[in-house]
């Protein structure tokens, strides 16, 4: 008998965690004003609000914490990351910043100027939250597929290159770099192929211009390369990631997802000239240029988790967790962005919820519903989201509409994921009773998916 797929790891210390009654989930979650973000963490069984910062870290990793050297200048534990990461990427400058997105303030600091267009595949929120408040714009050139959930293709997260070189014959002297997201968190984690990355590299070198990659999930962009790309088969997920970063300029990175770390993120880059512009922002956002918003003992720990999550080993098990639960959806029926992708489950609300109207929020209904169904915690990626239009105040309803289920890494196991496939289920189960959505009470400005008030109706 060909034996079983099991996890790569066994647990050594473990978080005990509650159920709740739907008595109780009726009232917190109504004292939230129906938006999880509210919620006390307390009051959620299954949390998968975001993979972001919330893995669980190894024995190695836990040892290095111990080993972190805090001093302000010249420490150790910068140089330990700096030579992983240099490893990896070929990138030789380094600057550590608190996570991602101010690892894009510091660079787009120096890159990003007023009138500027930024095109690149599904700007992450923060990016496109970086380049707008530069009066810049975001410029999606995200392939057409990627939208129709339904529809299964191995690399939807990648570039439409037509649209690329269009941008760049129009607006090119306003085109400061090419930004790809890899793996394209807001199209459903789904991975850019390295035809694509390629192809990106060609029309940038034509035109010109240099190529940041949004590295949050590389490594699990590397996997799917590895296993749906051909040619790469026999490569190791290090060689695939060298080979990824080579058609780059340089790389922001939020550490709290594939260096599973809390917290933490760098920028790195192969151009001095970007380090030099670059590290003034550092010092002045962020901190020291040998620590800049890190711990001492956090870089060790991103050194080995860098190190760690870049072995086939831990990626196959992390991302067949994400196929496990896809496969119970699939014999429920239940309609997601297809193919699972590396990090999340993405609802497909309005597929679900089919008599709630756009104007009611579905994909936010279907968060409230699952949180009362199991008090399992999901993100909405959709029309709360997608804010309003600045110019016209109107709700933006023509993006996809999504219940994200981000997976923690190493945290959750299978018996976790048949309790979240079964509350699914059960709410998918009664969709036709559900006929109402709800209504914001209260919202800010911008970003309002955070903060945001609703009833339900
Ligand atoms: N880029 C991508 C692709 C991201 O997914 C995120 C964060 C960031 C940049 C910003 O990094 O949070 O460290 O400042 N994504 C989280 C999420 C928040 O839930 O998807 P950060």
């Amino acid at each position: 008998m060909e034996l079983p797929f099991a996890e790569s790891w066994k647990i050594k210390m473990v978080e005990p965690i509650r159920k709740s009654t739907r008595q109780e989930r009726e009232q917190w979650l109504k004292e939230a004003h129906y938006n999880v973000f509210q919620l006390k963490s307390e009051q959620v069984y299954i949390d998968l609000i975001t993979d972001s910062g919330t893995g669980a870290m190894s024995d190695r990793q836990w040892a290095g914490i111990m080993l972190g050297d805090e001093s302000y200048a010249g420490a150790s534990s910068f140089f330990k990351l700096k030579e992983v990461i240099t490893r990896l990427t070929g990138f030789e400058y380094v600057i550590p910043t608190h996570q991602g997105r101010a690892a894009e303030n510091v660079l787009f600091s120096y890159l990003v100027h007023e009138g500027d267009i930024i095109p690149g595949n599904s700007h992450f929120d923060t990016t496109k939250g970086h380049i707008e408040s530069r009066k810049a714009i975001a410029l999606d050139c995200t392939i057409d597929e990627a939208r129709q959930t339904q529809l299964e293709i191995p690399f939807k997260g990648n570039v439409d290159p037509a649209k690329l070189e269009k941008a760049l014959q129009e607006h090119h002297s306003r085109i400061p770099f090419i930004i790809v997201t890899i793996t394209n968190n807001t199209a459903g984690g789904q991975p850019v192929s390295m035809q694509n990355l390629r192809e990106v590299r060609n029309i940038a070198d034509k035109y010109n211009k240099p190529v940041i990659f949004d590295s949050a999930r590389f490594a699990e962009n590397a996997y799917f390369i590895k296993t749906r790309e051909e040619g790469y088969q026999d490569k190791s997920i290090k060689e695939i990631t060298k080979e990824m970063f080579a058609l780059a300029d340089g790389m922001t990175m939020s550490a709290k997802k594939d260096g599973i770390v809390n917290m933490g993120g760098f920028i790195a880059t192969r151009r001095q000239d970007w380090y030099e512009g670059a590290k003034g922002f550092c010092v002045q956002f962020e901190g020291y240029l040998t620590y800049g918003g890190m711990n001492g003992r956090d870089m060790n720990a991103l050194a080995i988790g860098l190190d760690e999550n870049t072995k086939f080993n831990n990626l196959e098990t992390r991302i067949r967790q994400i196929e496990y639960l896809a496969k119970k959806l699939d014999e429920y029926g239940i309609p997601y962005q297809r193919p699972a992708g590396g990090h999340a489950i993405f609802v497909d609300a309005p597929k679900v919820l089919t008599h709630v109207p756009k104007e009611e929020f579905p994909a936010q209904t279907l968060t409230v519903e699952l949180y009362l169904e199991a008090g399992i915690r999901g993100c909405e990626i959709g029309y709360l989201l997608a804010d309003r239009d600045p110019v016209t105040r109107e709700n933006r309803f023509n993006g996809l509409d999504l219940l994200r289920l981000a997976i923690p890494r190493r945290v959750y196991t299978d018996n976790h994921m048949n309790v979240i496939a079964a509350a699914l289920k059960n709410v998918y189960d009664r969709r036709e009773t559900i006929t109402r959505g709800v209504r914001i009470t209260w919202e800010a400005p911008l970003m309002r998916h955070f903060t945001v008030q609703l009833e339900r109706l």
